[in-house]
This record gives structure tokens, sequence and C-alpha cells, in this order.
């Protein structure tokens, strides 16, 4: 019987584990911090440093009611050819292009 508790407590643990790393699934604190960073000096470079607008299109999330994350992800992965979009897929990975697609959809994160 308590061989059996303790099996009960560490099976908990684990799911507990489990469960919190999907949550967070996505990007570290400081990673987001970072990302914020980047999105509003680099990509703020041609979209304005609040993201109204500049040598390309806003990007506020009433700017992209019509994009999806998907969309927005495609975007910011492979650019747009023939314009000065630029492809970030050599710099960012796949998690950090996801997150800031969701944050520019102002979508939540958690
Ligand atoms: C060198 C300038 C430049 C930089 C840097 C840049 N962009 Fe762009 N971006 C553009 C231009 C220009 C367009 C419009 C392309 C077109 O005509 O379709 C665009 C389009 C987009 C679009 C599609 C918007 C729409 O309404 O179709 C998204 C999303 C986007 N950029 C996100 C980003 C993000 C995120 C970053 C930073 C990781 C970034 N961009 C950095 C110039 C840039």
């Amino acid at each position: 019987m308590p061989r059996f508790f303790s099996q009960l407590v560490f099976g908990i643990c684990v799911i507990t584990a489990v469960l919190i790393n999907t949550a967070q699934a996505g990007v570290s604190e400081q990673r987001a911090k970072e990302l914020t960073y980047l999105l509003h000096q680099d990509c703020g470079a041609c979209h304005g440093m609040t993201l109204k607008g500049g040598l390309g299109p806003p990007l506020l999330p009433q700017n992209l009611i019509n994009m999806s994350v998907a969309d927005i992800s495609a975007v910011i992965t492979y650019g747009r050819v023939g314009t000065p979009m630029p492809p970030w897929k050599a710099i960012l990975t796949d998690n950090d292009i996801h997150w800031l697609s969701k944050t520019l959809k102002a979508e939540s994160n958690e």
C-alpha cells in the first residue's frame, strides 16, 4: 500500500510537470522579451516602432483581421518575394514566429 501511494504521488508529479510544460509551450519569458524587442526594433524599422506602418503596412490587430496566425507566420517565415519584406527563417525558429504571429493578432500566448 505505501508503495502504491508513492507511485501515485510520483505519477501525479509527472503529469503535472507535463501539463505545466504544455501550457507554456512556445517561448520562455526571456525569449518573449527578446522577441518583443525585435518586433519593435527590427520589424519596426519598416512597419513603424509602434507597428502603425511605414515602408511596410501597419501590423496592428485590426490591420490583420483577414490574416490567420498561419498566414502571418508564412509571411514572416518566407517574406514576400518581390517586396522589401524579408524572410526570417534563418534568424527565428518556428516557435518564435508562431509567438510573434499570435502576439500581432493580440491572441493570448498562454
Ligand atoms: C525591410 C523592411 C521590412 C522589415 C524589416 C519587415 N517587414 Fe514585414 N513587410 C514589409 C513590407 C514592404 C510588406 C508589404 C509586402 C507587400 O507589399 O505585400 C510587409 C508585410 C508584412 C506582413 C503582411 C501584412 C499584410 O497586411 O499583408 C506581415 C505580417 C509582416 N510584414 C510582418 C513582419 C514582421 C513580424 C517583421 C519582423 C520580424 C517584419 N515584417 C519585418 C517590410 C518589412
